[in-house]
């Protein structure tokens, strides 16, 4: 089998699968598969597929056409300009997250934090503190998170970055493992779908990526940013940054609630689509 004729078969497969990209989905897939760049396969459509990668290749574009994320398949993500590894039981980061990392990075750049430390809670892949630390290379952080398999990926992508040194990994709830006035940012993209925004989401994200980053409870949606906030009182040293993402819909009852936790004038930042998206509180 060719490279045109295996990125026609996948072509044919994933839009019967009713997927809207399936050349592009097709030709990341192939490119993954045989270790090249995209152009390569453009530049190369009569290159023959060794027999396994053609049965890697079959493999793989019928996982996507049951609608498993390109992400889990090439077990590659990319967040802001680094390349992650990911897998099933680990969320896959979103570019609208990389607001939150730039809200961190702005305010860094201004503040006279000695030997600063960063803490992201609920690290998942690590993306959010490796993006960080990558831009702010004063800084050390912690990645903390409740499940084994996040941490696990997360170290796999500290050891890639080169971070191993400046980032610590902790299996815990939230802060609760931080001790008193140790860290001057503290950073989280907590879960905050609530249950009845589920079936409106993509087969992706439902059938495959982890419940428990995603769903908060109906009757108490604010329920991980109120625990973070709590103990971020604690282990806050000034100067300091709590800033949280969020959906649109709760960006506004989190900016309501922060100063009933401590955390005056919060500020609300939109991402590139004009919804509310980041919340944070700087203190001096
Ligand atoms: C929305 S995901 C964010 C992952 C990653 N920070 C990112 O932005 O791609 C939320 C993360 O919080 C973790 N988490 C959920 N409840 C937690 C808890 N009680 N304590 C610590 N981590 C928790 C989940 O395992 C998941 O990795």
């Amino acid at each position: 089998m060719t490279v045109a004729d295996a990125l026609g078969w996948a072509q044919r497969l994933l839009q019967g699968a009713g997927l809207h990209e399936a050349r592009r989905e097709a030709e990341i897939l192939l490119a993954a598969c045989v270790n090249r760049e995209r152009a390569w396969l453009i530049a190369h459509p009569d290159a023959v597929l060794s027999s396994l990668q053609r049965r890697r290749f079959e493999g793989w574009v019928r996982r996507r056409a049951r609608r498993e994320p390109l992400a889990y398949i090439t077990r590659r993500a990319w967040f802001y300009g680094l390349e992650l590894t990911v897998g099933r039981g680990v969320l896959i980061p979103r570019p609208e997250t990389e607001l939150l990392v730039e809200v961190f990075l702005r305010w860094a750049a201004h503040s006279k934090a000695g030997s600063p430390i960063l803490v992201d809670a609920g690290t998942g892949s690590g993306a959010i503190a490796a993006a960080c630390l990558q831009h702010a290379p004063q800084w050390r952080g912690v990645g903390i998170d409740r499940s084994r398999r996040a941490l696990r990926t997360a170290q796999v992508n500290r050891r890639k970055l080169g971070l191993t040194a400046r980032l610590m990994l902790i299996q815990g709830e939230w802060l609760s493992a931080l001790r008193p006035r140790s860290v001057n940012a503290v950073l989280s993209n907590p879960p905050y779908v609530l249950p009845d925004e589920w079936s409106a989401l993509q087969p992706e994200i439902t059938q495959y990526e982890p419940r428990m980053a995603l769903l908060v409870p109906a009757d108490d949606p604010l329920m991980p940013y109120r625990r973070i906030a709590h103990d971020a009182r604690q282990v806050l040293r000034s100067p300091s940054l709590l800033a949280f993402e969020t959906s649109p819909r709760l960006a506004p009852l989190l900016a309501e609630q922060l100063p009933r936790w401590g955390f005056a004038n919060p500020q609300v930042v939109r991402d590139y689509s004009g919804a509310e998206r980041v919340v944070y509180v700087v203190r001096d």
